[in-house]
């Protein structure tokens, strides 16, 4: 069995202390850093670049998990796997040559991610599974944090394992994003997730450390 773990999500982080929140994650047992990624035209967002990403690698201990909700990302994937991203997603929806920039991640020798709005089919990844490593679930529609979980999410989940399954490639891992909290964790891991992406449902607890330790529990 996978193990299954916890991605905080920076985008809640205080900015200003990168380095101080990152240590705090650490300490609490974080097992990935989910760095999101926005360029102000695929989502309404826009967050951090390459030059953050690596400034956040001189620090941190732990995998970087880089999401990135970004237009003709296949420009840009060499930039973040020299900053240093160990996962790296790309959206369907953002890339028509989707096969070939996960062929040139995976290639890098770092993890390669696609990652699925809420309203798109899994049926849309089923030719890209020889060059996956991993699948994110969007379960609110990308561009913000602190949105409430799209529960229709769940169903998907399932029928990605099944799907997984079906096709042999259940080294494939599952992560989840957006809406993740300590009182739907549970519900989210049943349904078979392997990777948790939490960033208000940390930040905004009064002790982020306890509150990743608490989500460990919950989901083991
Ligand atoms: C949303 C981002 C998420 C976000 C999650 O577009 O991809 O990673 O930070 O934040 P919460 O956990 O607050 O929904
Ligand atoms: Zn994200």
């Amino acid at each position: 069995m996978k193990q299954k773990k916890i991605s905080p999500s920076l985008l809640s982080a205080d900015f200003v202390n990168l380095e101080r929140d990152i240590k705090m994650l650490e300490k609490g047992g974080a097992h990935l850093l989910h760095i999101d990624v926005m360029d102000g035209h695929f989502v309404p967002n826009i967050t951090i670049g390459p030059p953050v990403v690596k400034a956040i690698k001189k620090v941190a201990t732990i995998p970087l998990d880089v999401h990135l909700m970004i237009e003709n990302p296949g420009q840009y994937v060499d930039d973040f796997i020299k900053a240093g991203a160990d996962y790296l997603t790309i959206h369907v929806e953002a890339a028509p040559h989707l096969h070939r920039v996960l062929q040139s991640i995976k290639a890098s020798g770092i993890k390669a991610g696609v990652s699925l709005n809420p309203h798109t089919p899994i049926s849309s990844i089923e030719n890209v599974l020889d060059v996956l490593d991993m699948v994110l679930i969007m379960s609110v529609n990308p561009g913000f944090g602190g949105q409430s979980f799209i529960p229709q999410a769940l169903d998907k989940i399932k029928a990605l394992k099944l799907m997984l399954k079906e096709n042999n490639a259940e080294h494939i891992e599952i992560e989840i994003d957006g809406g993740v909290k300590l009182d739907n964790i549970k519900e989210v891991a049943d349904s078979g997730v392997d990777i948790f992406v939490s960033g208000s449902g940390i930040f905004k607890a009064e002790d982020p450390p306890a509150m990743i330790q608490k989500m460990i529990q919950k989901i083991s």
